[in-house]
């Protein structure tokens, strides 16, 4: 639940919901006012990182005065404006569309659309408020050809066409990869030309599968890891020096998945790069040095202790000051280290080493 935040005085005005007075500002959405208050609309085309389009009308509410239900997610508020969040009219306007959603989507036994490795959120409302039970229909999407990019999957039968994939790509992005293609029942999500993504702008970023909020687009390479079946890891992506934060899936033991924090909780804001959410693979890689090697007299490499590779290591460099003086030496750190690391490798050059040749790959 969110907790109130301080508005500027100047802007302030009330509005009243579910019979509730609470302040808000010129510009806010219902939406908006209504998490503060820690009211909850559900949404479904909505992702606050992205202008409000008001697609899938999930989110609709009563708005004192209007005839029709209006979209919390895009419907400002006004001073004075009574709103209802909650009513028999709201509920069965709310089973008739979860119905209609599910007509033609991808069912499982239980009549419920499918669990993919995307938290399915039509899933988790039609949970709360069961679907109006509405024959099915053969819906005649147009499926892109398979595409032969690594990471990215799309699954017609589980697209509601929000357009929040398309809208992340373009806002977020900026990079237009996807867009809404042809018309009416056959309307789905494509490339120019149909092309696959590899032949297209898109940077593989995965932001499109991370929006998506039924699984239409799933990461080829761990569709089969369920939320439930993984225990979630935060960590910090090792890539470059920005410091996005990561949720490592791991199962028995080993990253199966890398997912980005939720919006707002972190520096990323729930965005990642494709280096940050699909290049995991080298955590588990063979190749991988494990343990400290000492290259011996045989000019092998051996396994070693820490002490004793650290005992080594600090007596080669001590034997080069002796030999050569301090400012022979250089130290280099790098921005995929933490500030932690930086700080301990500046403090060895100039205090044990007596040397300020120390450098840092972001410096330059
Ligand atoms: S992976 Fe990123 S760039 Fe590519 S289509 Fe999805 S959002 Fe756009
Ligand atoms: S693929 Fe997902 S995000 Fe994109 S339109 Fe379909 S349901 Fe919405
Ligand atoms: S969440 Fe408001 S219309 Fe989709």
């Amino acid at each position: 639940m969110s907790e109130a935040r301080q508005l500027p005085e100047d802007e302030l005005f009330e509005v009243e919901i579910n019979g509730r007075t609470c302040e808000a500002r010129e510009g806010e959405t219902v939406f908006e006012v209504a998490a503060r208050q820690g009211v909850e609309i559900p949404v479904l085309c909505h992702d606050t990182r992205l202008e409000p389009a008001g697609a899938c009308r999930v989110c609709l509410v009563e708005v004192e005065g209007q005839r029709r239900l209006q979209p919390g997610c895009a419907w400002k508020v006004s001073a004075g404006m009574k709103i209802t969040t909650e009513s028999d009219r709201i509920e069965k306007h709310r089973r008739v569309l979860y119905g209609l959603y599910l007509a033609d989507h991808k069912l499982d036994d239980a009549g419920l659309p499918v669990e993919t490795a995307n938290a399915n959120q039509l899933r988790m409302l039609a949970e709360k408020t069961p679907p109006l039970q509405l024959e099915a229909v053969e819906a005649p999407r147009r499926g892109r050809p398979e595409d032969e990019n690594p990471y990215i999957k799309f699954d017609p039968e589980l697209c509601i066409l929000c357009a929040r994939c398309t809208r992340y790509c373009d806002e977020i992005e900026a990079v237009n990869a996807i867009t809404l293609a042809w018309r009416g029942s056959e309307t789905t999500i494509s490339t120019a030309g149909e092309r696959g993504l590899l032949d297209t702008s898109c940077e593989l970023c995965g932001g499109c599968i991370d929006t998506c909020p039924t699984g239409a687009l799933i990461e080829k390479k761990a569709p089969q890891i369920l939320p439930a079946h993984a225990e979630k890891v935060r960590s910090t992506c090792n890539f470059c020096g920005v410091g996005c934060q990561l949720d490592l899936h791991v199962v028995d033991g080993k990253v199966a998945k890398v997912t980005s924090p939720p919006v707002g909780e972190t520096v990323n804001d729930g965005n990642l790069c494709v280096k940050g959410r699909f290049a995991y693979d080298f955590v588990h890689h063979e190749d991988r040095l494990t343990e400290p090697l000492i290259r011996r007299e045989d000019g092998e490499l051996h396994p070693a202790s820490w002490e004793e590779a650290i005992e080594v290591a600090a007596k080669g460099l001590l034997g080069v000051k002796e030999r050569h003086g301090s400012d022979a030496m250089g130290f280099v750190s790098s921005s995929r280290c933490t500030v932690e690391e930086n700080y301990l490798m500046q403090k060895l050059s100039r205090t044990a080493f007596r040397t300020n040749n120390i450098h840092q790959c972001a410096a330059t």
